[in-house]
């Protein structure tokens, strides 16, 4: 069964060209509001696709990152787009199903998950967190979730 969680669905479309919206300015200054400078911890990104997120928490922000996508297609152009400076880490696996343990840099200072919500997963996501920020970006609501 092809569904949504699986690397078939997802490499489809990556591998057919398909783009998300890009990351672009404004989201670059609230990520970087929110978070601000790394002091030298480390990130992860959730379902980095094309990397562009990661790559700026990386080279903009100075956290170690690692960026995890289950497309191949996704992460293979990602990895491929190296700059003169060490870039993330990048791997490419499930997150429902691998097992992460092996990550490199675990325990994560930040984990970002850039995509779509319906407002059910809204609640579910920012559920039982002790600070949830939000901003309307446009078309983006961004959320900033903190123990
Ligand atoms: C809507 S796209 C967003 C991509 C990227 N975060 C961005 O903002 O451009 C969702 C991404 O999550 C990845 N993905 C979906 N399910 C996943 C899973 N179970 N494990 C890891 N990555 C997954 C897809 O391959 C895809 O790149």
């Amino acid at each position: 069964m092809t569904t949504t969680s699986t690397t078939a669905y997802w490499d489809l479309h990556w591998a057919g060209g398909r783009r998300y919206r890009q990351f672009d300015g404004p989201e670059q200054r609230l990520m970087d509001e929110y978070l601000g400078p790394s002091r030298g911890r480390p990130a992860l990104d959730l379902g980095c696709g094309d990397g562009a997120l990661a790559r700026h928490l990386h080279h903009e922000l100075g956290y170690r990152t690692t960026g995890i996508d289950i497309s191949p297609s996704a992460v293979a152009p990602a990895a491929d787009d190296e700059g003169p400076a060490p870039g993330p880490a990048w791997q490419c696996a499930d997150i429902t199903t691998s097992d992460l343990t092996g990550l490199p840099e675990p325990p994560y200072a930040v984990i970002t998950c850039r995509r779509p919500v319906s407002p059910a997963e809204t609640e579910i996501l920012t559920f039982g967190w002790s600070a949830v920020q939000t901003a309307d970006l446009d078309v983006l609501r961004c959320y900033a979730l903190r123990h």
